[in-house]
């Protein structure tokens, strides 16, 4: 059986750990691509040579040529610059869509079969970016927001209850952005209701939290922003494609009809198999949630409005 190929755009923090998780997972061949030259390669070598000692199998390449990156199954595409502290995610436009509609149209040249996962930000506008550089269906076009942001979520709900993060599932929808819509009643922590295992104020703490976790971990870290979660995430969405898991995961992904949305990029459950996102699927909201999603639709318009005018022409 062929191994899959999969091209990490951006050797950074994000992707150069994608490379990790994506390797230790034996996913595929892997290439990681800068423009800054010699780093690639020397990550790339340098994470070969973790192979006999992890057990893992897969050609890792570095590189500055797209040439290396031709016939990739997936490109998950990560350059760009992360935000410092006291900035948002949307001050990173401009630059990021010069970059990402760039990398777009240099890889697709050689992969278009490839899917895309975008992970650059502010994430709803890159991916966009991708879409329209790529002009590729848009069940091969697909964001990563959603499922870090329900990792986050995941995390703080099983160390308030003392439980293995394992065992909690959640869903949220909306935007990579402070008005995410993180769904508490489809929260379950072993098939239970989190409402049963939380009282409402600690879960309400808890979602909020979750809305600056990205916020929370650049203050932190001061140079940069998260990356273990981030890619972890990334990969994870990886392998549900090459691997055909169809697991359900909340991405960011194309929805006309669905949710009433009209045409975005949005974050909703999605199932992922080869052929990228095969469904969206709709669950029911209350007003509530209904008024939150649209929030936070309204802000990715906005943001893709905004996008427009740095797009290639
Ligand atoms: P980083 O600064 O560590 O790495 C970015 C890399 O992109 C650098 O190595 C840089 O040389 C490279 N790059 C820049 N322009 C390029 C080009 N034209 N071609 C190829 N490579 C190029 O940043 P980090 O921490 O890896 O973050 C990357 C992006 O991912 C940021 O925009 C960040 O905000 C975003 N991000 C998104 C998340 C999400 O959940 N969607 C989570 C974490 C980060
Ligand atoms: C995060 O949420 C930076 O968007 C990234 O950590």
């Amino acid at each position: 059986m062929k191994r899959a190929k999969i091209t990490i755009i951006g050797a950074g923090n994000v992707g150069a750990t994608c490379a990790h998780w994506a390797a230790t997972k034996e996913l595929g061949d892997i290439v990681l691509l800068d423009i800054v030259e010699g780093m690639p390669q020397g990550k790339a070598l340098d994470l070969f040579e973790a192979s006999p000692v992890e057990g893992f199998d897969a050609n890792i390449t570095g590189a500055n040529d797209y040439a290396a990156t031709a016939d990739s199954d997936i490109v998950i595409i990560t350059s760009g610059i992360p935000r410092k502290p006291g900035m948002s995610r949307d001050e990173l436009l401009e630059t990021n869509v010069k970059i990402v509609a760039d990398v777009t149209s240099k890889v697709i040249a050689d992969s278009p079969d490839a899917v895309l996962i975008i992970v650059s930000n502010p994430l709803d506008a890159m991916v966009y970016t991708a879409a329209k550089v790529s002009g590729f269906p848009t069940n091969r076009v697909v964001g990563q927001a959603g499922v870090l942001d329900t990792a986050r979520y995941r995390s703080f709900i099983a160390a308030e209850i003392g439980c293995s993060v394992e065992d909690v599932h959640a869903m949220l929808l909306g935007g990579h952005g402070d008005d995410m819509v993180p769904l508490p009643r489809y929260t379950c922590v072993s098939g239970i209701p989190v409402s049963q295992l939380i009282a409402p104020g600690k879960l309400d703490e808890i979602v909020t939290r979750t809305r600056n976790g990205g916020a929370e971990i650049v203050n932190l870290l001061k140079t940069g922003s998260a990356y273990y979660a981030p890619s972890a995430a990334s990969v994870s969405m990886a392998e549900s494609i090459i691997r055909d898991k169809k697991r359900v995961m909340p991405c960011a992904a194309y929805c006309d009809s669905e949710y009433k949305i009209g045409g975005y990029f949005v974050g909703v459950p999605c199932v992922l198999g080869t052929g990228g996102v095969e469904k969206v699927i709709e669950v029911e909201l209350d007003a509530r949630e209904k008024a939150m999603l649209s929030t936070s639709v309204e802000h990715v318009k906005e943001l893709c409005a905004a996008t427009e005018k740095y797009l290639p022409k």
